[in-house]
């Protein structure tokens, strides 16, 4: 604990027997449903597809190549342009409300009564046009939170939901039984950033004005069941660990000062939510400590039957952390990966594996990392504290 002083108590509230007791639980059990429709944005941790389903891949070259196997070879048994070897957290999400697999918005085709995911991969929280303006355009995604928020304005205009105020009689159908689903966002602007002028705190500022300022917009729409994912520890990714400096860790072996950095971003996220709550009384908002949980996770590896917790399972170049950014999954060097996924934390370097977005999924429904309960809200549409 060393280099984090600042750890709140969920952190050690959880006892590793409590999590093998949580696991007893199956994901694939509905839990019953008031929920019939799920609209989630974010980026490459919540994207179904949006990428990959206009044809150019314009990110970081470095993930271009999530239409080629081994990506989706756990439970898909093909590429579905998710970023990982088979389902995310938002599919376990699904899977539990009984709903469909969310279609991304960009498929014109997909049946959206189920909801749609507006989620992009290699998104940032800050508009594209301030990346612009500081010269970091090269090799990032120009889809923004601003982008997925106009794309959801249409399909809420296309249901004669233009404001709430306008129109409170559509406003209120289209939400009543609506969770609005809010993955980590922010992680690219930080990382877009590194190595520029353009200061930690300067994105921090920036990005959390633009979650909050994206909430209100969603909140202002009518929601009323809203899910926010914090950061996770963006030091515990392989990317992360593969550019710092081996001096630059912390106690759980991960990359203290990116871990700082998504810790501190949280911390006044929660506090621009706890504001929102009292704006909005009629809303439910739950925060996900996706930051705690991941470091959970990481202490309780064993049990949890993760042997590797920084080395990819899918890259090239072996190694502690099998990672070499000239030959990413997907590409010719890395076209095959680990024999089994499910004994990996990481997949490709930046991204998760199913497994461990499974795990991820159950400390947020079972664990102590959902504030108020996220298993209340999908169960009752309550907030039970
Ligand atoms: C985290 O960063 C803040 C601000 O940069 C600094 O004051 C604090 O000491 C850091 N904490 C740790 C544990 O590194
Ligand atoms: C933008 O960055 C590129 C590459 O780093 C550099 O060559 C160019 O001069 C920069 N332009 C401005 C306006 O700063
Ligand atoms: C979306 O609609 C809201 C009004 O409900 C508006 O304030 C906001 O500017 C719109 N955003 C975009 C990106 O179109």
């Amino acid at each position: 604990m060393k280099t984090l002083g600042i750890m709140p108590p969920s952190a050690t509230g959880i006892t590793a027997t409590a999590i093998f007791l949580l696991l007893t639980f199956s994901s694939a059990t509905p839990i019953s449903r008031p929920f019939k429709k799920i609209y989630a944005f974010g980026d490459s941790y919540t994207d179904t597809g949006n990428t990959g389903s206009t044809g150019a891949i314009t990110g970081p070259s470095a993930f271009s190549y999530v239409s080629n196997l081994p990506y989706g070879r756990t439970f898909f048994h093909h590429p579905t342009n998710r970023y990982s070897d088979g389902r995310l957290v938002i599919d376990f999400v699904a899977e539990s409300l009984s709903l469909p697999y969310l279609p991304p918005y960009l498929n014109r085709k997909a049946d959206t009564s189920s909801g749609i995911n507006y989620a992009v991969a290699g998104s940032t929280a800050i508009r594209h046009g301030f990346f612009v303006k500081n010269n970091l355009t090269f090799n990032i995604t120009p889809q923004s939170l601003k982008t997925q928020l106009g794309w959801f304005n249409k399909t809420m205009e296309g249901q004669k939901c233009k404001t709430a105020k306008s129109t409170p009689e559509e406003c209120t159908a289209v939400f009543r039984d609506a969770l609005v689903w809010v993955g980590e966002i922010g992680a690219n602007d930080y990382a877009y950033s590194i190595g520029s002028t353009v200061a930690g705190k300067t994105i921090q500022l920036h990005a959390i004005r633009s979650v909050t300022g994206f909430l209100e917009a969603v909140l202002d729409k009518g929601a009323k069941y809203i899910v926010v994912q914090g950061l996770p520890t963006t030091g515990c990714l392989t990317l992360a660990l593969y550019l710092a400096p081996e001096s630059d860790r912390d106690d759980i072996g991960c990359v203290a000062s990116a871990n700082n950095q998504s810790y501190t971003h949280n911390a006044i996220l929660q506090t621009k939510i706890q504001t929102l709550r009292k704006k909005y009384p009629e809303a439910v908002i739950v925060y996900l400590d996706y930051w705690n949980a991941y470091r959970s996770i990481i202490k309780n590896a064993p049990k949890l039957g993760f042997r590797e917790l920084y080395k990819t399972c899918c890259g090239s170049g072996g190694g502690p952390y099998n990672f070499d950014l000239g030959g990413t999954c997907g590409s010719k060097s890395a076209s095959s990966s680990c024999q089994d996924p499910s004994q990996y934390i990481n997949w490709d370097g930046v991204h998760l594996t199913e497994a461990m977005y499974r795990v991820v999924f159950e400390m947020f429904l079972k664990g102590a990392f959902a504030h108020p309960s996220l298993e209340c809200l999908l169960r009752s549409k309550q907030n039970c504290g």
